[in-house]
């Protein structure tokens, strides 16, 4: 080569695409505005027309099953299956991908097909994970856009179970794929994988203090540490750990030893080598790995050579056949600790007939020990645990029948209510973790009501905060929440701090009779109340408008409601109404980011929401911070209009208050919160906050508004959309 160019870049300007420094590495706690506007349509390869839930619908299920139950068996030289069955790999695949899921913010789950992209196809407990999607892409790739990965992730490990004799509950289709990582999932502060726990919890031997919202012990696993706390095995320790980590899950101690147990009736772990000879994760493997990782260049590598955990050995005498091996084997002997091959801590039987001994995955002639993991032995040793596998080891069909459960409830945690599941194999029957909504009337006089509203006497900020307090539990990130159901007016909802009680209660004692009156569901009167006092305060600034309105919510019962299931979608704050419950690590303005992506809300659409709550008077208790007007009840842009006016001057006078003065006289004109004053210190916000300070953006202001109002209001009207 030219030794006057080698080693220089050979583009005059730019050529470099990503070693530039963003905006984020010089400002790392600048408010991350990306979270809000992920999976844009430009990001999007499908056509505009292409509805994933439409054309799932089309979907050859039949063909599709058959093709998965032959691949289960169809072992690839590549990467041959285990016993000649990749029922455990798929199984593993499945659970990891629906494991990631957390009550606390709904993120994680199955749902998005996230498991094919960083940082989740690259964490240390997806080792070789790469490779079941790899032995998948011939079916992805047959049905193509008839079919999700996200849907065919979990599709295969439910079709290895029926391969390997369960009964499977059901199946719903309906995962729509993302094209990109998703960033608005916090998985931990580390900067190292597998970093000990201790950083996340306040004390690692009271797994409570885990931080929220985290439900993984350690980074860059799925939930505990198979050797132990911190890779040291004491199986009641561990025990602490899962119950801790699984109710974060949403599972109880049934679910939580059913799902242990049935996973590890079948497949095994893998550590016969050194785990030293891998290569790189998918994301740092060579051009060469094409996307694989953990490739182990040095050896085999394969088949009875795969190291996956480090852990070696089967947990049953015969792991490719669902049967009650797994209790047999646990409760039926005692057990040591042991090293693996690849150094990890493993218990093995101190006693174990030959026949008992599962065979090589490669050659039947040769027997090994089984093993458990530190996190199985809890499964023996926890006493709760002890009695509830005591009952699976007895009574197999009810084991089944627990496990066939939980592993649908794994599986569709997130994908959202009974509307939204598709496929000939949805269960009939409605569980209570689906949060239940009857469908409700569509038939009664709309404008009747609205009439009847109106003449109530309940003012604008009274309808307007009561509607958004029922909607804004909405997350998309597993689809709960939102105003169909009307739940605000149960426990425990009906009593949030946040919901303020007591107002909630007297605009209820108006708006339940003229539901009973009018035929209307009252989840519809709340949501119509809340139109009347936007189309109300947009009169009152001057402009006509009609929010839009499709009927047919219905209302929720107490024996509809998982109480403590809705625990976790308390509000602890709302940047709308202008409310912190507390005070918290992390700041006001970030707490509101998040409740927006949760309640898929753009930059713009957030400005927007903010702006038009704080003039209608809509603050929680009826505080005057951001209320920078003196027309409050009219739909102005009076909000960004006073915030951008240089004749005022920004005063902290708290953690979380401000004044507003006039810069000559000091006169105290407005006060205002983090949450108030960020629309003007965030060069981004301030964008927006500028426009819509803007001499001619009134009326786009007002339409705006009105149309995001009404995207909140129908979020969780899976009913109406495909
Ligand atoms: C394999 C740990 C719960 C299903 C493994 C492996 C480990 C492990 C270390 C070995 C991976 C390898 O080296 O190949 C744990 C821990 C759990 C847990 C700590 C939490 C208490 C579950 C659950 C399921 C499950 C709930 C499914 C319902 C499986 C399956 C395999 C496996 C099927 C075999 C994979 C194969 O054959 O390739 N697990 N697991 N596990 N796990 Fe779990």
């Amino acid at each position: 080569s030219d030794p006057s160019t080698a080693g220089k870049c050979p583009f005059m300007h730019g050529g470099h695409t990503s070693a530039g420094k963003s905006s984020r590495h010089w400002w790392p706690n600048a408010l991350d505005f990306d979270i809000l506007h992920q999976h844009d349509v430009k990001t999007n390869p499908m056509d505009p027309s292409f509805n994933y839930r439409e054309a799932v619908k089309t979907l050859d299920f039949d063909a599709l099953k058959k093709d998965l139950h032959a691949l289960m068996t169809d072992s690839q030289e590549w990467w041959p299956a285990d016993w000649g069955h990749y029922g455990g790999l798929m199984i593993r695949m499945a659970w990891h991908s629906a494991g990631s899921y957390r009550v606390a913010d709904g993120r994680g789950g199955a749902g998005t097909g996230n498991q094919r992209f960083s940082p989740l196809n690259s964490w240390p407990d997806n080792v070789n994970l790469d490779k079941a999607r790899r032995l998948l892409w011939p079916i992805k790739k047959k049905y193509g856009n008839k079919l999700s990965w996200a849907d065919l992730i979990v599709l295969a490990g439910t079709i290895a179970y029926e391969s390997m004799g369960l009964k499977t509950y059901g199946f719903a289709f309906g995962r729509e794929d993302i094209w990109h990582p998703e960033n608005d999932t916090y998985w931990g502060d580390e900067k190292e994988w597998l970093a000990p726990s201790d950083g996340r919890y306040g004390d690692v031997n009271e797994p409570g203090t885990m931080e929220n919202p985290l439900a993984a012990v350690q980074m860059g696993l799925i939930y505990v540490n198979p050797e132990g706390v911190n890779g040291n095995p004491d199986p009641l320790k561990t025990a602490a750990q899962i119950r801790e980590t699984f109710a974060r899950m949403a599972m109880n101690d049934e679910e939580t030893v059913a799902l242990t147990a049935g996973g590890h009736t079948v497949g095994k772990c893998h550590g016969n080598g050194r785990a030293e000879n891998l290569g790189p994760d998918p994301e740092a493997a060579e051009l060469e790995d094409q996307g694989m990782g953990w490739i182990n260049k040095k050896g085999r590598g394969i088949g009875r050579d795969t190291v996956t955990s480090g852990i070696e050995g089967a947990w049953t005498t015969n792991p490719t056949k669902w049967d009650n091996g797994y209790f047999e084997m646990l409760y039926g002997h005692e057990w040591e600790l042991k090293k693996s091959p690849a150094g990890a801590w493993q218990w093995e039987p101190k006693e174990i007939a030959e026949e008992d001994k599962p065979v090589d995955v490669e050659d039947p002639s040769i027997r090994y020990n089984p093993i458990m993991t530190d996190a199985d032995m809890a499964m023996r040793e926890d006493p709760v645990y002890r009695a509830i596998g005591e009952k699976f080891r007895k009574d197999q069909a009810y084991f089944s029948e627990t496990f066939a459960r939980a592993w649908f409830k794994l599986i569709h945690r997130d994908l959202g209510p009974k509307c939204r599941y598709i496929g000939p194999d949805v269960p009939d029957e409605d569980l209570l973790w689906q949060d239940p909504v009857p469908a409700g009337p569509t038939d009664y006089d709309v404008a009747a009501v609205k009439g009847k509203i109106a003449a109530s006497g309940l003012s604008i900020a009274e309808m307007v905060a009561t509607a958004w307090d029922s909607a804004r539990t909405y997350r998309r990130s597993d689809t709960r929440g939102g105003a169909n159901g009307a739940r605000i007016r149960l426990a425990p909802q009906k009593d949030w701090p946040g919901n303020e009680p007591e107002r909630l209660a007297k605009v209820l004692g108006v708006l339940e009779p003229i539901a009973k009156e009018t035929g209307a569901s009252v989840a519809d009167v709340i949501v119509l109340a809340g139109n009347v006092g936007v189309e109300q305060a947009a009169q009152a600034a001057g402009y006509k408008v009609e929010v839009p309105f499709s009927p047919g919510r219905g209302d929720a019962t107490d024996e509809m409601t998982d109480a403590e299931a809705f625990d976790v979608l308390e509000p602890v704050h709302d940047g709308y109404r202008n409310w912190i419950k507390g005070e918290y690590s992390v700041s006001p303005e970030e707490m509101l980011l998040d409740r927006s992506q949760l309640m898929d809300l753009t930059a713009h659409q957030m400005a927007v929401m903010i702006g038009g709550m704080r003039v209608m008077g809509t603050n929680h208790g009826g505080s005057k911070h951001g209320v920078f007007t003196n027309r409050e009840g009219a739909l102005t842009t009076d909000f960004f209009v006073n915030l951008t006016d240089m004749r005022y001057n920004w005063v902290p006078t708290g953690k979380n208050s401000y004044e507003v003065q006039d810069r000559r006289t000091g006169e105290v004109k407005w006060t205002a919160t983090r949450v108030d004053l960020v629309f003007g210190s965030n060069s981004i916000l301030r964008a927006y906050a500028e426009l819509y300070a803007q001499d001619d953006n009134e009326r786009r202001f007002v339409d705006v508004f009105v149309e995001t109002w009404a995207k909140v209001m129908n979020a969780d009207r899976f009913d109406l959309v495909p």
